[in-house]
Order: structure tokens, then C-alpha cells, then sequence
């Protein structure tokens, strides 16, 4: 797709349909116009005017009236999509009218859009709103269609973003911007969607490869032999009952001189969770293909961080492996011995995602990185406690939980501070080895979270992002497709990118 600025006069822009912003006025039932907004309602003789005060459009958050322009106006359509309440207007609001708008105009047979939602308010500068335009619309014509043999239509094939004469320049890096984050989100995506049967742990690493050398990234996976060589116990143990080999994978990305150890990503990479010994129940099972879902995220930000270069340099760490029930596998009663030295007492094997994470934690703490976080579709307890709109955030430091949630709020992606107290570990002793790797069903997101943090150092400021509530979606939306959302993706860029303006 090509997406591109334009400063031209919203009369003179041609294409299959322009999309204009409006909003609720606090308190009343009026609506306003933006500058563009006001321009087709001027064209066409307050006809949009018209459609406000019959009371069909309300401007609330990503509703949408249709006018056919008739030719006067030279886009065929005006869709007019609700940016919400005036003083709310944030850079999520506009990247969520984006891809709603754009995600039904590319459903019903638009090719050429250009886009004038927003110009900024006092909230939000021009240039954020121009990325957040450009973001969503990417995130919202994103579908996954490869395996549908049925002929498929046509996507949209080109986006022009309306700026003020006199910016082109700003919106050009603001739309370069958008398109980094969105592409990496939708590569991450791509990632989770497709078949376990395609995306083996070997197959991902060869995506997370092909992906580095194409951005210059150094890279290393690294395989069986040298696991064993190193004691990764944990990722082991769980590979042990599948025929895919498992693959650690390293990504490093230099935006500093060598010697700063920077920012380190963990991922959890389970490319099929079957449970294991501890079998799952067949319902929704195919949704553990997307048990790779924080692996693809650290992914798909490294792809990002590599495109917006900030100065820091930024390594992922990802374990790599299906876990699977068979005659070779581990099973409850084992004890498993991590890198680190540290030995954990099995008792369902369906809790595999802490003991591949425990092994990248104790990798990322040997490199000596600072800050670390590890993304995981960890616990279906997360699910329970927050739902589908947060993700759970785990800690050990106060001010990189407020760095990571400010981080995400920027980028339109919820994080929800969890108690990380040590009481938690009384639930997590065991009597022959020297941690228990799941307690009761009371806290288990918090239990999961305190058995990585035996894998971490005191001193280092760590975090857990469990975003299994939060990287798959069962159902369609107006602003996205049932499967995966690419979550965590932008968070951690916009993150790494904070970190080295500090
Ligand atoms: N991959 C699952 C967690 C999950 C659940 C992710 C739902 C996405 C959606 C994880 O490996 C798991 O099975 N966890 C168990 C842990 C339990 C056995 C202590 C869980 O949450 O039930
Ligand atoms: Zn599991
Ligand atoms: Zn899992």
C-alpha cells in the first residue's frame, strides 16, 4: 500500500472516497466540523450540516455516515467518521476512526482514499495526528486472507493524508513514523495468524531472521547442542515431547556504542500450547497458536526499533518451542534445572510459558541488560482479572511501571499495574526443589509472575507484560478482524525510542 501527504485543496482531491472528521461538543447534542469536515459541507451546500442536525450522526467515536458527492466534489464519497467528544481527542481516538473508517471503506470496494480526519487540537499536535492517521489505517485494512483460495478483493492500494500547506515535510516524517509502527504491529500479527503447522519454532526464527538482516540487525539462534551446553533446562524440558526442534532466538539492535548493555526483550514463543501431559480441553484450542503472541510482539518491535533508530541499543531474547503430550515428554513431577542454576518443581505442564521465559530472563540477566521485560500470553487468570482491553503489568520497579504505561497510553495500548508483594511466594515453595512452578487458582497471573522473578536480579529493573487477554481477539470488530492484534508491538518501541531521549 502507498500512503503519501498531500497539501492540496480538499476540492481538488480525487480518489474513491475522502474521509473528514467531526465531534461531540460536550453537553449538547451539536456537533463539529473540522476544517475539512466544513470544507465538503461548504461544497455541498451543508449537506453534511444536514445529516448532523437530523440527529443520523452524532460524531461519537468511530460512527460513520456516507454522502455520495454526485460530482461536486472530486472524490466520488465523503465518509464522515466520529472522532468523540471534542476535549478527548487523543491520538488513540484518531488512529481508531482511521482504521474503522478505512477498514469499511476498504470492505466496500474503495481503492483510492484520502484522509482529513483531524488537523490536532490543543491535546494533540498535527503531526501526531497525521501518524495516528496513517497508523490506523494500516492496522485497520490489515487481513489475513493467504490460505483462502476463493478469489479475494481487491485491498486498498492507496492512502493520501491531508496536511496545512506549508507542512509537507512534517507530515512525510509523520507519516514514516505511523507506517514503521503499523507495519511492525501487522508483521506481529502475521506471525500469530498463521498455522502452527507453518509457524514452527524453526520457521519463526528463520522470519525473525530474514526480518534482521533485511534491517541490518545482528542476529544468532541458537540451537539444541548449544542449549544443553548452557543449561537452558527449562525450554529443554518442554521442547522435550515435540518433534519440532526448539530455537533460541537473539536479536541485537545497536543504536549505542557496544559497551551499553541496553534494553533487553524476552518473549515467550510457544508455537502451539497443547498443554502438554496436563492436556488442554479441546475448546478454543486453536486459539494457542497464537501462544507465540509475545515473542511475535518483541519481533515485530525489534522491526520497528530498527526502522525509527533511536540511539540505545535494544536486544530480544526469544524461546522458542511447541508444547506437546507425547511418549518423550515432560510431565508433572519432574524437576527442571534453569540456566541460572535454579531448579523448579513440575506439576502441570500446561504452565510451560514460565519455564522457557525463566531461561531468556536468566540470559538477558547474564548479559547484564537494564532494563528487562518479558511478554508472555501467560495466564488465562489475566484474562479473568482484566479482560480484553488491559494488559497485565508486573514489576519490580516503580518507575518503569509508569514508563511502561505512559508508553502505551501514547500509543493507544492499556496496561494494568498488578501487586507483586512477597507474600505471593509462600505460594510458590516446594519441598524438593527450589521453586514450585504453579500455586491454587487464587493469584495465579501474580504466582506466575513471582516464579520469573527468580530468574531476574534484585537490582534490575524488570517487568512482565502478560498480554494473554490482549493479543488475540475471538471475534471481528469495527476496527479489526478477529485474530491477532499485534499487541505489545508499539508499546515497546514507543518505550525503546523514550528511553534514549533520556
Ligand atoms: N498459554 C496459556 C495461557 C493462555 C490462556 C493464553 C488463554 C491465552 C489465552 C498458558 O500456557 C497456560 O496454559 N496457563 C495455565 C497455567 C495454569 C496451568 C497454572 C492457565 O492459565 O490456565
Ligand atoms: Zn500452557
Ligand atoms: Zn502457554
Amino acid at each position: 500500500m502507498n500512503i503519501q501527504s498531500t497539501t492540496r485543496e480538499i476540492k481538488s482531491l480525487a480518489g474513491d472516497a475522502l474521509v473528514v472528521g467531526a465531534l461531540r461538543k460536550r453537553g449538547s447534542k451539536e456537533v463539529a466540523l473540522t476544517s475539512a469536515a466544513q470544507a465538503v459541507n461548504d461544497s455541498l451546500e451543508g449537506l453534511l450540516q444536514e445529516i448532523t442536525n437530523a440527529g443520523e450522526f452524532k460524531g461519537g467515536l468511530g460512527e460513520i455516515a456516507t454522502i455520495y458527492t454526485m460530482g461536486k466534489l472530486s472524490t466520488r464519497r465523503v465518509v464522515v467518521v466520529g472522532l468523540g467528544s471534542q476535549e478527548d481527542l487523543t491520538g488513540q481516538s484518531i488512529r481508531r476512526a482511521s482504521a474503522i473508517a478505512t477498514r469499511h471503506l476498504q470492505n466496500t470496494a474503495a481503492r483510492q482514499i484520502v484522509l482529513a480526519l483531524s488537523e490536532g487540537n490543543g491535546n494533540i499536535s498535527l503531526q501526531d495526528s497525521i501518524q495516528a492517521q496513517a497508523e490506523g489505517a494500516l492496522l485497520g485494512s490489515y487481513n489475513f486472507r493467504k490460505y483462502q483460495t476463493r478469489e479475494q478483493e481487491a485491498k486498498l492500494d492507496s492512502i493520501e493524508i491531508v496536511a496545512p500547506k506549508g507542512h509537507d515535510s512534517a507530515a512525510k516524517a509523520a507519516i514514516a513514523r505511523g507506517i514503521a509502527m503499523a507495519e511492525a504491529t501487522n508483521f506481529a500479527r502475521d506471525l500469530i495468524n498463521e498455522p502452527p503447522a507453518v509457524l514452527t519454532p524453526t520457521e519463526l526464527a528463520n522470519r525473525a531472521t530474514s526480518m534482521a538482516r533485511k534491517l541490518g540487525m545482528e542476529y544468532e539462534v541458537i540451537d539444541k547442542p548449544q542449549m544443553e551446553e548452557l543449561g537452558m533446562g527449562g525450554l529443554l524440558g518442554v521442547a522435550r515431547g515435540s518433534v519440532q526442534p526448539p530455537k533460541f532466538i537473539i536479536l541485537r539492535y545497536k543504536g549505542a556504542p557496544d559497551g551499553e548493555k541496553g534494553i533487553a526483550l524476552v518473549g515467550k514463543g510457544i508455537t502451539f500450547d497443547t498443554g502438554g501431559i496436563s492436556i488442554k480441553p479441546a475448546a478454543n484450542m486453536d486459539e494457542m497458536k497464537g501462544d507465540m503472541g509475545g515473542a511475535a510482539a518483541v519481533i515485530g518491535a525489534m522491526q520497528a526499533i530498527a526502522t525509527l533508530k533511536p540511539a540505545i541499543n535494544v536486544t530480544a531474547y526469544i524461546s522458542s518451542t511447541e508444547n506437546m503430550p507425547s511418549g518423550s515428554a515432560y510431565v508433572p513431577g519432574d524437576i527442571l534445572r534453569i540456566m541460572n542454576g535454579k531448579t523448579i518443581e513440575i506439576v502441570n505442564t500446561d504452565a510451560e510459558g514460565r519455564l522457557v521465559l525463566a531461561d531468556g530472563l536468566s540470559y538477558a540477566t547474564r548479559e547484564g541488560h537494564s532494563p528487562i521485560i518479558d511478554v508472555a500470553t501467560l495466564t488465562g487468570a489475566i484474562v479473568v482479572a482484566l479482560g480484553n482491553n488491559h494488559s497485565g503489568l508486573f514489576s519490580n520497579n516503580e518507575q518503569l511501571t509508569q514508563e511502561i504505561i505512559a508508553a502505551g497510553k501514547s500509543v493507544g495500548e492499556r496496561f494494568w499495574a498488578m501487586p507483586m508483594d512477597n507474600d505471593f511466594n509462600d505460594n510458590i515453595k516446594s519441598e524438593i526443589a527450589d521453586v514450585k512452578q504453579t500455586s491454587t487458582r487464587a493469584g495465579s497471573s501474580i504466582t506466575a509472575a513471582k516464579v520469573l522473578q527468580n530468574f531476574v536480579n534484585e537490582e534490575t529493573p524488570w517487568a512482565h507484560l502478560d498480554i494473554a487477554g490482549t493479543s488475540y481477539v475471538d471475534s471481528k470488530k469495527p476496527h479489526q478482524e478477529k485474530g491477532a492484534t499485534g499487541v505489545a508491538v508499539r508499546t515497546l518501541a514507543e518505550f525503546a525510542v523514550n528511553q534514549a531521549k533520556k
